[in-house]
């Protein structure tokens, strides 16, 4: 980091020498397979076992809990869909609100509006990217009290403020002790949307299992991919098993009755996604290695690129690096849209953060904190840049 004002030439340069022997264009972030996907898919389609169960989905549940460490992993058809199942599982209700950060991809808001609740709208911390715990606590004392029995209500709309959703922004861990925290003190069910931080440790632990649950994401723009597919993470066997239930069609077991008690969801992940899901965890320690490295070699070429440097894990937190980013010193729309447009002329795809919630029309009328600046300023000062293990 230095003064003086960011020159887009000089960024593409620096990018230019990191990804010199890369082919053009260069994507943002890839999927690869190159381990025994093919394998594993033709096992799936030489047995029959294609669809919502099979041994691959049993295999992939228990490696993802194995390797974040929380007690169940459900799999599902996508993060989307995994965040809506929480929030369900979670006892949100129709008109109850949830705190979600107004900086995220539009799948955290969208998720508590499809559980029918509504996004309360939380601004970031400069340098983590997720909710301000600090700040977070201020606007609850502000504009929340808890009843006698125990359920916090937003004063003036009368709804209950039921979940905290935290997300973990280009898989660098939110505050999640400041967080649970505050969770704790409100009696609020803490989610995180943990879709981009398969990966990510915060105080030596896998995110995703802080609180009641946590949700991932195998998108084909992740760090592993099954195509599409999510996953939630929970240590509360309770939870876990209401929301397989319901995941599942809410059936009822019984060798041949269709019995269901419930109005469920059709969201459990194909054995055919977990027969790749499979194949790319067996890789997952090579691949975060080899983006530390990535990030290691962008950090070294921006030092002496004035006015901009290249985002870092937080401290007392380890980040999957899932996109490396360009942070401007001073936000500036005019640059980073110069920036923008500069590094995806010669081919080297490069993307800003997602439009604020609060910016969105059909989130417009969503409550919120009254300052949401920081979130306004990371929109003007950070871009995405290419982040695919391989490179
Ligand atoms: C922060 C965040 N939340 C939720 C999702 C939704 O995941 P999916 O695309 O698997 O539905 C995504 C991503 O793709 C995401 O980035």
């Amino acid at each position: 980091m230095s003064d003086g004002p960011t020159e887009p030439a000089v960024v593409l340069a620096a990018l230019e020498r990191c990804l010199a022997t890369a082919d053009r264009p260069v994507p943002l972030h890839e999927p690869r397979f190159a381990g025994k996907e093919w394998d594993y898919v033709k096992e799936c389609l030489d047995t029959g076992w294609v669809s919502s169960a099979g041994s691959f989905v049993d295999a992939f549940e228990t490696m993802v809990a194995g390797l974040t460490g929380a007690r169940h992993a459900v799999a599902v058809v996508n993060g989307t869909a995994g965040l809506h199942l929480a929030l369900i599982g979670a006892g949100v209700d129709p008109g109850d609100e949830v705190l979600v950060p107004t900086l995220t991809f539009v799948a955290t808001a969208n998720a508590v509006r499809h559980a029918g609740g509504v996004p309360h709208l939380c601004d970031v911390e400069r340098a983590r990217l997720g909710i301000d715990p600090v700040r977070l606590e201020e606007h609850l004392s502000e504009v929340a009290e808890r009843d006698d029995d125990g359920a916090t209500r937003n004063r003036s709309t009368g709804a209950r403020i039921r979940a905290l959703v935290p997300m973990h922004a280009l898989g660098h861990p939110a505050d999640l002790d400041g967080l649970a925290a505050l969770a704790e003190r409100w009696g609020l069910a803490l989610i995180e949307d943990a879709a981009q931080a398969l990966g990510s440790t915060a105080g030596g632990r896998h995110v995703g299992h802080r609180g009641l649950a946590g949700v991932l994401s195998f998108n084909g723009n992740k760090i592993i991919t099954t195509g599409g597919g999510g996953a939630i993470l929970s240590n509360d066997d309770a939870f876990v098993e209401r929301v397989r239930h319901i995941g599942t069609t809410a059936r009822v077991a019984h060798r041949w009755e269709l019995e269901h008690d419930a109005v469920g969801w059709n969201s459990r992940l194909p054995n055919l996604n977990a027969a790749l899901g499979c194949a790319q965890l067996e890789v997952l320690d090579e691949r975060l290695a080899a983006k530390r490295e990535l990030t290691a070699r962008y950090t070294d070429a921006f030092v002496d690129v004035d006015g901009a440097s290249i985002l870092q894990e937080p401290a007392g937190a380890r980040s999957n690096y899932w996109l490396n980013a360009i942070v401007l010193d001073e936000p500036d729309r005019a640059v980073r849209d110069a920036l923008l447009e500069v590094t995806n002329d010669a081919g080297i795809v490069t993307r800003p953060l997602w439009t604020p919630m609060h910016r969105l029309p059909m989130f417009a009328d969503a409550p919120r904190m009254t300052d949401l600046t920081t979130a306004e300023r990371l929109v003007d000062a950070v871009v995405s840049i290419p982040s695919s293990a391989h490179l």
